[in-house]
């Protein structure tokens, strides 16, 4: 019988991305995203028949910060929310225009973004600081609600991140994750799923996905009374078909403009690439919204 040999080694052992990896990557790579949102949302959407436009991504992406917003269940009092990796602020932007008795803490690992990202800010009650989520300078058992949207994966949903978003919250406080995840561990995945899911890790600087079951057991052992596990993936499905007409619009306006395509941009759009394949693997790869109580 011919045996096929692969051309290629795949390492499914999470990546180990470095800080300083994560901070040349959204350095270089933040301003992309002006194109896959205008509210610089650095996520995926959520898709709602009666509240989005398959065709306007940012109705979608918009739609992930409500849905996140909602499971936080704030109460109509002053309240404080963390926001753990959260990019140019697209998310606490439009919570703090949801809320006027709201205000926000943000971290971020990209001094860029903490720099371009309160620009944006002035005027809000909110504030990005240039601190790592696992171990932030915030006063323990202060907010109200904590949420981390598609960021805890650089850290592959470490315990420690995890760990963080508790000693935060106060008793009662809800930590809302929406993110991919994968469903069963790297090394039982399929052979188009494992070569994705490297490509995905190293272009976007991910430590690697958490899997599913065994965050839900992180959370547990933390200490958190309850955690909700909600599939969304057919949800989120829609803004990742976009990708593809992301990549090609982005890719044609800087030919047009000479621009030069910059190291960190190809890492973003090869991995966003990845990202769609990963999502096609469905058996494999999830993208879940949960909600754990304190
Ligand atoms: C894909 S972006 C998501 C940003 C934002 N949550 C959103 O949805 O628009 C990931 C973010 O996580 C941040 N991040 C990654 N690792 C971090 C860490 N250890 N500490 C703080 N921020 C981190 C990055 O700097 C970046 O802002």
């Amino acid at each position: 019988m011919k045996t096929t040999t692969i051309p290629f080694r795949i390492n499914t052992e999470p990546h180990d991305a470095s800080r300083q990896d994560i901070i040349n990557f959204y350095d270089e790579a933040t301003e992309d995203y002006s194109f896959w949102s205008r509210d610089l949302n650095m996520h995926f959407g959520y898709f709602d028949f009666f509240k989005t436009n398959l065709f306007r991504r940012d109705t979608m992406l918009n739609e992930m910060n409500e849905q996140i917003y909602q499971r936080l269940q704030l109460k109509n009092e002053p309240t404080l929310v963390a926001d753990l990796g959260c990019g140019m602020g697209g998310t606490m932007r439009y919570f703090l225009n949801k809320n006027e008795q709201l205000t926000m803490m943000g971290v971020t690992l990209s001094p860029f973004q903490v720099r371009e990202g309160n620009k944006l800010l002035a005027r809000k009650k909110g504030l990005i600081l240039q601190e790592n989520y696992c171990e932030t300078s915030l006063a323990s058992e202060t907010m109200d609600g904590v949420i981390g949207i598609e960021s805890l994966c650089h850290s592959g949903h470490s315990k420690e991140s995890l760990r963080e978003g508790y000693r935060l919250l106060k008793t009662g406080g809800k930590m809302v994750i929406g993110d991919a995840f994968l469903k069963k561990s790297p090394s039982q995945l399929c052979f188009g799923s494992k070569h994705s899911y490297q490509r995905l890790c190293t272009g976007w600087s991910l430590d690697g996905l958490g899997v599913i079951d065994e965050v839900k057991q992180r959370l547990l052992d933390i200490g958190f009374q309850e955690v909700l596990i909600e599939d969304v993936s057919f949800k989120t499905a829609p803004s990742v078909l976009h990708v593809p007409f992301a990549i090609g619009g982005f890719l044609l306006k800087n030919i047009l403009q000479g621009k030069p395509i910059k190291p960190q941009s190809w890492n973003n759009l090869k991995a966003s690439f990845f990202a769609l394949l990963c999502g096609l693997h469905m058996k494999d790869f999830g993208y879940y919204i949960i909600t754990a109580t304190k």
